[in-house]
């Protein structure tokens, strides 16, 4: 059974400021609408979370040309920890079988992209109805030391590594939006129609915001949507099987057949 795959960004369990800031209502709500899913070794989940204010600014103050120290490599992997510790928290109160996978402990990236991720343990859990909790984080990198691996990146790469039956990423906004409005679906040949619309991140994100995910998701196979998780009810009815938000896809479905 292959897993669906659910990101929920920092901006939704985090305010993106300049300092750590959890928001403990959101990350309690999101891990309820989780476990209204009853993710098992049947409802295979894999679940990735962003870093908010606990990765992005930590990654801005130790930016360098020279790359990261070692000490700024372990603040900014301990920062995101603590944000994953109260989401695996939220989590377990609601009765999800879910465990962490530190992206730093497992993964190799080269020019800041994953080159190779031990990703067996994954596989084992999700046979075992465990949901592995994956999160933004630096990694070890072969060509500049280490470098942010986001969250948006992680997706697509175990999405193909796994065969995703679908791919949820819930964020701030209502999806991609375009002149005041949501863009219902992009598609390889869409996208520079609407790549003037979207940018970066409002908030701190040095991952690239809403033009990274766009990205991201373009260079694989699998439907994708891009929406809400800060509207409650948007997380459960994407678990659920509806169709939210902004669709990415490689398969250009009529327009008019959207909700
Ligand atoms: N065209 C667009 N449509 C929606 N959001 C956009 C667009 N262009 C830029 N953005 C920004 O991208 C943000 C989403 O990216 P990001 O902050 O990285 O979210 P996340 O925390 O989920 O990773 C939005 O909140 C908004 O500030
Ligand atoms: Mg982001």
């Amino acid at each position: 059974m292959p897993p669906t795959i659910l990101k929920i960004g920092g901006s939704v369990l985090t305010e993106k400021t300049d300092t750590p800031t959890p928001k403990p209502s959101a990350i309690k709500r999101c891990a309820a609408e989780i476990a209204s899913y009853h993710p098992s070794a049947d409802n295979p989940l894999i679940l990735i979370h962003g870093a908010g204010s606990f990765g992005h600014p930590q990654a801005k103050k130790h930016d360098s040309p020279d790359g990261f120290t070692n000490s700024g490599i372990i603040e900014i992997h301990r920062s995101v920890t603590l944000l994953n510790e109260l989401v695996i928290n939220a989590l377990i109160k609601n009765n999800v079988p879910a465990a962490t996978v530190h992206p730093f402990g497992c993964t190799v990236a080269e020019d800041a992209r994953i080159s190779e991720m031990h990703t067996a343990p994954i596989a084992l859990m999700l046979a075992r109805g465990i949901v592995p909790v994956l999160h933004g984080d630096v990694v070890m990198d072969r060509t500049l030391g280490a470098s942010i691996i986001s969250g948006d990146q992680i997706v697509p790469y175990l999405a193909a590594l796994f065969g995703a039956s679908r791919i949820g990423f819930g964020t701030a906004v209502d999806g991609v939006i375009a002149d005041g409005r949501v863009v219902p679906e992009i598609t390889p040949g869409t996208f520079e129609a609407v790549r003037s619309h979207i940018h970066g991140s409002e908030g701190t994100d040095v991952t690239g915001g809403m033009l990274g995910k766009v990205r991201e998701l373009l260079g694989i196979d699998i439907d994708s949507y891009i929406f809400s998780a800060v509207k409650p009810g948007m997380i459960a009815g994407f678990l659920s099987g509806e169709e939210p938000g902004t669709r990415i896809t490689k398969k250009p479905q009529s327009i008019s057949l959207r909700k």
